[in-house]
Order: structure tokens, then sequence, then C-alpha cells
């Protein structure tokens, strides 16, 4: 059995999604690693390390891919429309791809994966029981964007984050208001607390209340009626109500004039990111405060925000990065990598090495949207889900 790790070539993509210590892993359980040269440039992994730990280094991409049953990676394949190189047209019927797809914002991606005859596993589709929580690449990324947002929050910031007392005088410490309290909003208010900063967080599932205050933060939220059903079987939020919408605006144009850093970390999966700072709440910060939209990606949480830039509005700095797990790409990776090693070893026989995919596997069919030429999730299909 041969797994295929690319290198990738989406721009802002510093990732790699295999680490030597899982190549590792996989030879030992009996199977063949190819790893395209530099794949792990960027992640501070030459190619000498993934051949000491058992990979070959295949000079390009084609002959990495040639003969695998499995290809790794970590973001979609890029295609002709969005400049190229077609990454799709590298792989053949019958080849398993594992990688995060974004497939609800992407289906005609995934029906392309049918149509090529390629089976794809989504890994952002991985289901949320205990089971799966080593192979979920939506917590291993949005833990580390999360640290890494309250990081490039302190690099805009003309100020210090802790107050200090020294022989010139005292620095207050800075107020920070973390948007959405999942994984990322979490790490984002414990790394906020250790560096000195007043937090307070704010969500629409009532969940979040006890874990944001047991990580030393205030919580704000508008609870009525509705967020007794904010969130869903799955763990995530629904998309609420223009009238539940109108009254988190007020309570936020309220807190947020009082804060200097706000970092936001809003997503409905499937959806366009909730939209939670307007111009006009902009407009009534303090100079030198700092946004940072983790969200921007997905349509953004703040309306200034733009992906891949610094905006500079109303004398606030909104910080609206690229692939901001990609600003850590040695700890992601290797996090990354470990998710597709944990999702994939149950499926490789140990005796042979011969790959045995449980088709009727909860994991397998939660993630598995291409396969045997059809579209076959149904979040996709519009079975259910
Ligand atoms: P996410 O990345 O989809 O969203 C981030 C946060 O934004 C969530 O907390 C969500 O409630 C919040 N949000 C959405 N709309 C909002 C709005 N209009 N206003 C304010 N906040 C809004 O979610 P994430 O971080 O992936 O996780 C969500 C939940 O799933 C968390 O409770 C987490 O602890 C849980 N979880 C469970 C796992 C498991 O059981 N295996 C694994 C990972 C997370």
């Amino acid at each position: 059995m041969k797994i295929a790790v690319l290198k990738e070539r989406r721009a802002h993509e510093t990732r790699v999604a295999a680490t030597p210590e899982t190549v590792k892993k996989f030879t030992g359980l009996g199977a063949e690693v190819a790893v395209e040269t530099g794949a792990g440039a960027d992640a501070s992994i030459p190619d000498a390390m993934f051949e000491e730990a058992g990979a070959a280094i295949a000079a390009d991409a084609t002959a990495a891919v040639d003969g695998a049953d499995i290809v790794l990676k970590v973001s979609r394949p890029l295609t002709s429309d969005e400049g190229g190189p077609d990454e799709l047209a590298l792989l053949n019927a019958g080849q398993i791809l594992v990688a995060a797809l974004n497939p609800l914002m992407n289906k005609p991606q995934v029906e392309a994966f049918a149509a090529a005859g390629v089976t794809a596993f989504a890994m952002e589709l991985m289901p949320r029981i205990t089971r799966a929580q080593s192979m979920d690449i939506l917590s291993s990324q949005a833990n580390l964007a999360g640290y890494k947002s309250v990081l490039d929050a302190t690099d805009a910031f003309g100020r210090a984050l802790p107050m200090m007392m020294t022989a010139a005088g005292t620095i207050a410490p800075a107020r920070v208001l973390v948007m959405g309290a999942g994984v990322a909003g979490l790490q984002a208010i414990a790394t906020a607390r250790r560096l000195g900063a007043i937090v307070s967080a704010t969500d629409v599932r009532p969940a979040a209340k006890e874990q944001v205050e047991s990580l030393g933060a205030t919580f704000v939220m508008v609870e009525d009626e509705e967020t007794a059903e904010a969130e869903t079987a799955g763990g995530y939020a629904k998309e609420m109500s223009d009238d539940y919408k109108r009254k988190q605006a007020a309570l936020i144009a309220e807190t947020i004039t009082k804060q200097d850093i706000v970092i936001c970390t809003a997503l409905i999966p499937g959806r366009p990111a909730p939209t939670l700072i307007s111009e006009d709440m902009v407009k009534t910060m303090k100079p030198g405060s700092v946004i940072v939209d983790l969200a921007v990606e997905s349509g953004g949480n703040c309306t200034l925000s733009a992906p891949g830039e610094i905006v500079e509005a109303h004398g606030v700095r909104i910080v609206g990065h690229h692939n901001v797990p990609g600003r850590v790409p040695v700890d992601a990776s290797a996090l990354f990598a470990k998710n597709l090693l944990n999702f994939l070893t149950p499926f490789i026989d140990a005796e042979t090495g011969a790959l045995r995919i449980d088709w009727e596997d909860e994991l397998v069919q939660g993630t598995l949207v291409a396969h045997d030429g059809k579209v076959v999730h149904p979040m996709l299909t519009g079975d259910g889900g």
C-alpha cells in the first residue's frame, strides 16, 4: 500500500500533511510513503528528515502520486479556475484523497472528485464524538489559530497587554473581547489571560459560559429562549434569527467601545460567518484599538476586514491574515498530520500492511464525500445531515 504526500501549492499554505513522526508510523504499519520534494520546506522539515523516517522522496507531484492508494494533502486541490495547476488532474480513478476539502462551500469540486472516480474524505466533517477527537482537524488547527490571533493582535497594538507598575508610571492592562468561544476562542482567551489582559467573551451557545469563566474571563451574551436551541447535536452554532441578531448587535455596540482588542472567531459550519461588528461599531472604538478577524476567509465577523490585509479604519487596525494556523506551520503540520494518521491507522492491516477501509464505520461515513463515481455525503446530496 502506497501513501503519497504532496507539496501544497495553494497560496499562503505553509503546512504539510505528514511529518517524519507520521511517516515512521505509516511505514511501521507496512505502508510505503512517497513525499514530494520540498513538501515540508515551509514547516521546517527538509526532505532528508522525511527520508530518514523511511519515506521515498519523489521528484515531483506526478511521481509521488504514481501508483499511490492514498494521497494526503492539507488544503483541497487547486483548480485551473483558481490559477492552477489543476491538482485534481494529478489523481487517478480509484485513488483516495484525504484532506481538508471544505466540501460544503465547494460542492462543484466534490462533484469533480466523483466524476474523476476519486474517493475523497473531507476531514473537517469528522463527527464530534469522543473516538474522533484525535482526528479532529478543526480543533487542532483552531486551537493554534486562537493562540496566534492574540499574538497577531499584540503585533498591531501600540500598547502592552499586562498591567505594569514602573518607576515612570503605571501601564493599565488591556481589555480583550473574544467573539465566539469555541476552540479558537477559548485558546485566545487563555493566551490573552497569560499575557495579563482583562478578558471577556461572547457566544450564542450558553454552554460556553462555564468554559469562558473557568479560564478567568467574563461572559457576555444575549440569553433568550432562542439560545437554548442555538447549539446543534454536533456542538456547533446555528444561524440566529434577525430579532436575536438585533439584540446581540446592541450588546456588542455597548461592550466594544470599552475594548482595546477584539478577537473574532465566530463561525457557522457551511454558511458565511455571522456579521457581528459593523463600521458604526468600529467608529466607537478607541484610536489604536485592534480587531483580529479569524473568520475573514469565511466572509468575516467584521464588515471592514479583508483577507490578507491589515485595514486601518477610523483609527482601528483590523487584521485579516490568511490561513492563521499556517502562521504556526510546524505545530499546525504536526497536529494535522497526527489527525490523518489517527484516522487512517485502523484501516491499515497490521499483518499485511494492506488497506481495508470499513465503509460502515461512522467516521468513514461521516467524512466520505465522493466514492464510486458519486457524491455520497448526506449534507451534500440533500438527504439530511
Ligand atoms: P466553530 O469554529 O464552528 O465556531 C466558533 C464559535 O463561534 C462557536 O463557539 C460558535 O458557537 C460561535 N458562534 C457562532 N455564531 C456566533 C454568533 N452569531 N455570535 C457569537 N458566537 C457565535 O466552533 P468550534 O470552535 O469548532 O466548536 C464548537 C463547539 O464544539 C465547542 O463547544 C467545542 O467545545 C465543541 N467541540 C467538541 C468536540 C468533541 O466533542 N469532539 C471537539 C471540538 C469541539
